[in-house]
């Protein structure tokens, strides 16, 4: 059993970003191998951004800090803005540094055309800094307001839950992998 925290970029407002986390959760709570911790962004009180480090030793960064550093994975659920990743989620990755290393990202994400991989692969530059191991895979919602139906559920649900089954069968993977690597061998940072 792994703890992976999922974090979750949306604004709270949004009925896409709604949509896209309670299927994910859905998926994941299908499984018997990942406990997940939802960090939902637009929720959860982040340190101030004008602080160094983005408010490192506040309370709120300490908060996320143990959060981060009980998971032994991450899942990013991302929107696209400006073809780059929401600046909340810049603020909490900014907010935690030793909690993040040596272990695996996997990321789902949405927009329009896009699907948001552009701000997917603007989080892998940025994760790399932090030592987080990025997978390849990703599930993406291209042009998201139309994927779901009025109740919410996604129109080409085999497509979607097949691709969160890679997803998360490599997260446990590396999760596992990691997990034991890092209890052998403590990585340094
Ligand atoms: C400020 C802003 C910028 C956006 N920029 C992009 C973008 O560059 N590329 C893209 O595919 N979608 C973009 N979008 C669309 C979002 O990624 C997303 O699909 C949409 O906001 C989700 O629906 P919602 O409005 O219900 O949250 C943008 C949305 C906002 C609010």
């Amino acid at each position: 059993m792994l703890d992976i925290a999922v974090i979750n970029a949306a604004d709270p407002e949004s009925r896409s970003g709604a949509n896209v986390l309670r299927w994910f959760l859905g998926q994941a709570g299908r499984r018997d191998d990942l406990r997940p911790d939802v960090v939902d962004l637009g929720r959860t009180p982040l340190p101030a951004p004008s602080a160094p480090r983005a408010g490192a030793g506040t309370r709120e960064a300490r908060e996320l800090a143990a959060r981060i550093g009980a998971a032994d994975g991450f899942v990013m659920i991302t929107p696209e803005h400006n073809h780059a990743y929401p600046a909340v989620l810049k603020l909490a990755i900014d907010a935690v540094r030793r909690e993040w290393a040596a272990k695996p990202a996997a990321f789902v994400s949405y927009g329009g055309q896009s699907g948001g991989l552009r701000a997917v692969e603007q989080l892998r530059l940025v994760l790399a800094e932090l030592h987080v191991v990025t997978l390849r895979d990703t599930v993406s919602f291209h042009r998201v307001e139309t994927r779901f139906d009025e109740r919410g559920e996604p129109l080409d649900r085999a497509g979607v839950d097949g691709a969160a089954k890679v997803l998360l069968d490599q997260l446990m993977w590396w999760g596992t992998a990691l997990r034991e690597a890092r209890a052998a061998r403590p990585y340094t940072v």
